[in-house]
């Protein structure tokens, strides 16, 4: 039987990974973090020592390294990871990679109904033909208090002002780059998470009530 697709794309810090989560959970579906595939890249290159700016260096280590897996890690989720995440967003192999990998995912066989991806450029590139394309605008303030909470949660250090303008800094760099920019997807219904995350859900329910 066919499996159901749903792409959850949206800015920095806007909540996509938990409502992500949260569908997987109620609908029985894999969810794919397509940030944390870059993050997990950007990491390795990190490890090694790569300079990011060298697109000979970052491509052999993309070319030994070809099996990411979809296990989430804390120490993934720092600004540096996240920064460093986003320049190689921008190379056009490393974006090819990471969408091979989202497509083989999603030819695994499993017994699930389907699959929520959630990233940038899900709905716009990399499922185009998806069942259900979600789109999560959050203004900038709100997201940078989140992100903020979440990394005082996580032992870390964190000045609202400085996330603020990492999260700007971030949004324009996801935005203005050539290759696959955020937009929003063709056919996406937007979904303001900016106030209580139930008031999302009831939102999200209804829109897979109609596919499922
Ligand atoms: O969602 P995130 O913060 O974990 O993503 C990390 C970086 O990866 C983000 O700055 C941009 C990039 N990214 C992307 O370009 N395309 C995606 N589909 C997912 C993430």
């Amino acid at each position: 039987m066919k499996k159901i697709i749903i792409t959850i794309d949206g800015p920095a810090a806007s909540g996509k990974g938990r409502i992500a989560k949260y569908v997987a959970k109620e609908y029985n579906f894999i969810h794919i973090d397509s940030g944390l595939l870059y993050r997990k890249i950007a990491k390795l290159l990190i490890d090694k020592k790569t300079d990011l700016k060298k697109s000979n260096q970052v491509k052999q280590i993309l070319i030994k390294n070809n099996n990411f897996s979809l296990r989430d890690n804390n120490n993934l989720r720092n600004e540096h990871i996240g920064r460093a995440s986003s320049i190689i967003a921008k190379m056009n192999f490393v974006r090819n990679h990471v969408n091979k990998q989202q497509i083989l995912l999603t030819e695994q066989k499993t017994n699930k109904k389907g699959f929520v991806i959630d990233g940038r450029d899900i709905g716009s590139v990399v499922f185009k033909n998806a069942d259900l394309k979600l789109f999560i605008d959050v203004n900038p303030n709100v997201r940078a208090k989140r992100r903020h909470k979440q990394l005082i949660d996580l032992g870390e250090k964190s000045i609202y002002a400085k996330i603020l303008k990492e999260i700007k800094l971030r949004d324009k760099q996801d935005i203005i780059r050539l290759n696959s920019p955020l937009v929003v997807p063709k056919g996406a219904h937007i979904i303001d998470n900016s106030k209580s995350f139930n008031k999302t859900l009831i939102k999200i329910n209804h829109l897979i009530g109609q596919i499922t």
